[in-house]
């Protein structure tokens, strides 16, 4: 005997789980969470959109282009804010708390980068 007890429930959590994308970005399922916006900066190293997809890219190519290249360590943005093309001088000076930015996509997207094994992080804002 199959109680319904059981399978009700089981059934409305997997629901939940499945359209959890939907209710999660009200409605839109293909907006991801939302990280926290960096405070007194307007703009990222490259164009918004080009960071929500390629930001990994973006940071192997600073590393590689430096360690590899001898390529600068300094950069601007298009409004003309210069940056450190660096990981914890560059990215975490702007995106200071790591968890309410970095961690909110990735806890969503299942991915956990090995990059803080090493990279210092910066002390997470309260
Ligand atoms: C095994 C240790 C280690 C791991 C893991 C690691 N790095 Fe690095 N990374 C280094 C070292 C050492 C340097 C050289 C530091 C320097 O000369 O500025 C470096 C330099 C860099 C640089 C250029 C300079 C700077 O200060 O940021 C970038 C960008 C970078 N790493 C990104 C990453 C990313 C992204 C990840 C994760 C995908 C990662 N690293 C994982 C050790 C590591
Ligand atoms: C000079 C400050 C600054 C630096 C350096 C910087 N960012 Fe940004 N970043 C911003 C700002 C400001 C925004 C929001 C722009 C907007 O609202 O259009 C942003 C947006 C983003 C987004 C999209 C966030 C969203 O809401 O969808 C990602 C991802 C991102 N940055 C990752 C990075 C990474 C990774 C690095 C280092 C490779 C980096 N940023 C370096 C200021 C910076
Ligand atoms: C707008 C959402 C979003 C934000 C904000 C964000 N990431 Fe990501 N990140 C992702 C997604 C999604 C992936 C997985 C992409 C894939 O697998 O193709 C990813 C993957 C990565 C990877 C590659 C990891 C791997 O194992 O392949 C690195 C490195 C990375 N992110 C660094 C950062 C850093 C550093 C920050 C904060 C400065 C950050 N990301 C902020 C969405 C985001």
């Amino acid at each position: 005997m199959y109680g319904k007890g059981r399978i009700i429930p089981a059934l409305i959590i997997f629901i939940g789980l499945m359209t959890a994308p939907m209710w999660y970005g009200s409605g839109d399922a293909s907006k991801l969470p939302n990280p926290e916006k960096p405070k007194g900066y307007t703009e990222c190293v490259e164009d918004t959109q080009y960071m929500r997809t390629s930001h990994m890219k973006v940071l192997n190519d600073w590393r590689d282009d430096i360690l590899r290249e001898g390529g600068a360590r300094v950069a601007t943005t298009a409004n003309g804010t210069e940056y450190v093309r660096s990981l914890q001088n560059g990215c975490m000076k702007c995106h200071n708390n790591r968890e309410k930015f970095c961690g909110e996509c990735h806890k969503y997207a299942s991915v956990n980068p090995y990059c803080w094994d090493c990279h210092l992080q910066p002390k997470e804002a309260m």
